[in-house]
């Protein structure tokens, strides 16, 4: 089975770093993709593509922009109900909004529906991989990779482990958290597109007994994600800090437990400090840069630019339902004015790494999505610069595909992806709302 798409096509082949190097891009203004079997077969100008092209049927998207679908590095599928819930930072935040709707989730059709409209919602955004964190309870991991196997997308998720400083419907313990999610990692990971992530939601809702347990599940399955928060909150360092006399730092104690390693995905990592950043280096752990998330709950500044320069990988993260959007439009957006304001340049090229195969290499996923070199996976989005007027008005004004681009990223939102594709397929909604 091979389709073709023409639209203008935009990808990034590196980091284009804080100048936006315009070599770490590639763009076609009349462009063609060819998807054979759900991969890339190849990308190029359509002129000389289409004459190589026989009878396969073109679609044509002549006057959006394709680009690879968008990946979200943290995101919370239970929390979509307490999106934009008022008032708190963290702490407070968890205890009033986000446990007392993960209770919910003991009732596996709830977290069925939830899951299922979680992913369309995600879909219509454009956002064909993420990395989700569930509930405590084993079966929202399930609810949520059934959901996902059936739209063919690659999301990577694991159940949430916590066994203190939270309710007690929702805790596990050392052992059933181990038990649990080694059941899982056996059921789900590495079926069609579906990875596991052992998920401990961070250093106070766990023991060292369950940190423990983590580390030893992560040493026994390498090719698993973890997937954590850190460093997000100032108090909530500080609480670390106390319960983990011993720890030299928040991502010490991770260190410690086995649980920074590559695939080892840590959200926010906003009150770092230097000699964790070397550390994270060192041991190939990832950041999710949440700015939504970190400007709604009053976090703080993502520093892009002292993670980037010592090449830790990092992605975009919605962070919903801390953060405000599923749109990594929307995301983007907010991460260049958190970077206004510490002086740092996002220019949209980097934004667009940032959304996808930047995010990709956060996830170790940047061999099978991305970007469109030949073999990887035909996820993509196809954006339509006029999906508001007001983008339709600043875009006509526009003289470059750069400037067509920021401007996409600043006013855009789910009007404006005007179709997304999972592995050659376009998607249609499955959950009724
Ligand atoms: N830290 C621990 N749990 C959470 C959560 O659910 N959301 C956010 N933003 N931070 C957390
Ligand atoms: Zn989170």
């Amino acid at each position: 089975m091979r389709e073709a798409y023409r639209a203008s096509i935009l990808h990034c082949l590196s980091d284009p770093g804080a100048s936006g190097d315009t070599a770490a891009v590639e763009f076609f203004d009349d462009g063609l993709l060819l998807v054979e079997n759900g991969v890339v077969a190849e990308v190029g100008n359509a002129n000389t593509l289409l004459a190589q092209c026989g009878d396969t049927k073109v679609t044509d998207f002549r006057d959006k922009i394709i680009v690879p679908g968008f990946i979200d590095c943290h995101v919370h599928f239970p929390q979509l109900d307490i999106i934009a819930s008022y008032g708190t930072q963290l702490l407070d935040w968890l205890n009033r909004y986000a446990f007392p709707v993960e209770a919910k989730f003991a009732d596996l059709a709830y977290a069925q529906e939830l899951a299922s409209i979680f992913l369309d919602e995600l879909l219509q955004n454009g956002t064909t991989t993420a990395l989700v964190f569930g509930t405590v309870h084993a079966h929202s991991a399930d609810a949520l990779f059934e959901a996902a196997q059936l739209r063919g997308m690659r999301v990577v998720a694991g159940k949430v482990l916590m066994d203190r400083m939270c309710p007690e419907e929702l805790r596990d313990d050392a052992e059933t958290a181990y038990r649990d999610s080694k059941a899982l990692i056996e059921r789900w990971h590495g079926q069609d597109r579906l990875g596991y992530a052992i998920t401990p939601r961070f250093a106070l809702t766990s023991s060292d007994a369950q940190l423990a347990a983590a580390g030893r599940l992560a040493s026994e399955y390498p090719d698993v994600w973890i997937h954590t928060h850190l460093s997000e909150n100032h108090d909530e360092v500080a609480a670390v800090a106390d319960l983990f006399p011993d720890s030299r730092s928040y991502l010490d104690v991770y260190d410690q437990s086995g649980l920074l390693r590559e695939r080892a995905v840590f959200a926010h990592c906003l009150h770092l400090d230097n000699e964790d950043r070397e550390c994270m280096a060192a041991k190939g752990g990832a950041a999710a840069f949440c700015p939504t998330s970190n400007l709604f709950l009053g976090s703080g500044l993502f520093d892009l630019q002292a993670m980037r320069s010592r090449n830790i990988r990092c992605g975009l993260g919605s962070d919903v339902g801390g953060g405000t959007s599923l749109s990594m439009l929307r995301t983007a957006s907010e991460a260049y004015k958190v970077l206004q304001l510490q002086n740092q340049s996002l220019p949209p090229a980097r934004v667009l790494y940032l959304a996808t195969l930047g995010a990709a290499e956060a996830l170790y996923l940047d061999d099978k999505v991305g970007n469109f070199a030949r073999g990887m996976e035909a996820d993509f989005v196809v954006l339509d610069p006029a999906g508001s007027s007001i983008s339709a008005r600043r875009t006509a004004a526009a003289t470059s595909i750069e400037e067509t681009l920021f401007a996409l990223t600043m006013l855009g939102d789910e009007r404006h992806i005007a179709a997304t594709y999972v592995a050659g397929e376009r998607h249609i909604a499955k959950s009724r709302h």
